[in-house]
């Protein structure tokens, strides 16, 4: 394996990609498109999304969780769309964060640090290339970064010109983001700000910027990046990038991962544990979390990570409805939450928060609550990607588990 600081190495400014030297799965094949390289040029040349100096209030935030004095909340869509990127969808979702921020803290007494799946959440990996739909195979649908989720074979062709309305979509819900917050560049400043999965190497490395004040280098595509359970491979080219930059990073950890695997990657992430610089989303499903979730904690804390432990109670508990589409049981999520919430009790360490997908609107896209079995799931079923809660199921959710 190699070292940390190898990426570090690697002379960015002279390298049109330097992730080009690294494996990465779950790219878009589009380098033999003919707008590729001019879409890579505006990229590295298009304004920084976010400021340096807002990666670091967000860390300073999360910092407070890291230390036990506070609570965190990342919610939103799975897949993010294009087509609601405008002032008014941006506010409906900022009121669902804070109306669930605010009920966290009122049931455990104390502050709640926010952020969205927001402003560049438009990638998925995906389990399968094709899909066959109405007896036409095609290649699935990757994200609005990536392709248009329209069930045909020209819609789900990749296209590099994306990475350009991505950016375009991100700023346009970064404008609408920032007349939300309160008392930005303070110590009471709780976002929400904006978070999605680093996945697509050819719209992360074009943004990678460096900082004016410390002249460290940022990712300027979002305040808080994550890996996801599919790439979080130790030599590959996500993990590289969230190493090499300064912004707060998080990582997804599924039931499958040995713990001293994960102390790899909080060694990579985290070299100099520095409280609010890494977040672990545990994500491994009702059944497994009560005997994986323990041996990794105490692994990272034996390591000396001072990591905010984050529990993703919806991507470990999918399953397919008789109807063929994908759900979850709020009831599935209740019961993860609360095994990682006594898990982290019982060895002394702070739960930190959730990790949730919820719409804006009343969805019937998990059963629980008001929709009282898989036959209800029709009616608003609008997800693009995975199956969220509505707004009144994750209340339900917050009441349940804290
Ligand atoms: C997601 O957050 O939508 C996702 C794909 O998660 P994971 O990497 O945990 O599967
Ligand atoms: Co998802």
């Amino acid at each position: 394996m190699q070292p940390a600081t190898s990426l570090t190495e690697i002379d960015f400014a002279d390298q049109e990609n330097p992730w080009d030297f690294l494996p990465a799965t779950e790219q878009p094949a589009w380098r033999h498109h003919p707008e590729y390289n001019r879409c890579r040029r505006e990229l590295r040349v298009a304004p920084p999304l976010v400021t340096e100096s807002e990666t670091e209030d967000a860390l300073r935030a999360i910092a407070k969780v890291a230390a036990g004095s506070a609570r965190m909340l990342q919610v939103g869509d799975c897949a993010e769309s294009f087509d609601e990127s405008g002032s008014a969808a941006t506010a409906a979702k900022v009121d669902v964060i804070t109306e669930l921020a605010e009920h966290l803290s009122w049931r455990v007494a104390q502050e709640t640090v926010r952020f969205g799946r927001m402003a560049g959440q438009y990638a998925k990996p995906r389990s399968n290339s094709l899909e066959v739909v109405d007896g036409v195979e095609m290649p699935v649908f990757r994200g609005h970064l990536v392709n248009a989720p329209e069930p045909n074979v020209v819609a789900r062709h990749c296209d590099p010109r994306r990475l350009l309305r991505a950016h375009a979509a991100s700023a346009e819900v970064l404008d609408g983001l920032r007349t939300h917050w309160q008392n930005p560049g303070t110590p009471g400043h709780n976002g929400p700000w904006t978070s999605h999965e680093a996945l697509v190497m050819d719209y992360e490395s074009p943004q990678v910027r460096t900082g004016v004040t410390t002249g460290a280098r940022y990712l300027s595509s979002t305040h808080f990046p994550w890996i996801g359970e599919r790439t979080r491979q130790l030599d590959h080219a996500q993990v590289r990038l969230l190493a090499s930059v300064s912004n707060p990073v998080a990582c997804k950890v599924g039931p499958t991962v040995d713990p001293a695997t994960v102390v790899r990657l909080c060694g990579l992430l985290d070299p100099d544990r520095t409280p609010g610089r890494l977040t672990l989303i545990i994500r491994m499903g009702r059944s497994a979390v009560a005997e994986a979730l323990a041996p990794v904690v105490r692994a990272v804390h034996r390591a000396g990570h001072p990591v905010v432990w984050l529990s993703d109670p919806m991507h470990g508990n999918t399953v397919r409805a008789k109807t063929g589409k994908k759900t979850r049981y709020l009831d599935a999520m209740i019961d993860e939450a609360v095994q990682f919430r006594s898990t982290l009790d019982s060895l002394g360490r702070h739960p930190g928060g959730v990790h949730l997908e919820v719409a804006a609107t009343e969805v019937t896209e998990c059963v629980g609550g008001p929709v009282a079995d898989e036959n209800a799931l029709e009616a608003h079923y609008e997800s693009l990607c995975d199956p969220r809660l509505s707004p009144e199921q994750a209340h339900e959710f917050i009441e349940s588990v804290f």
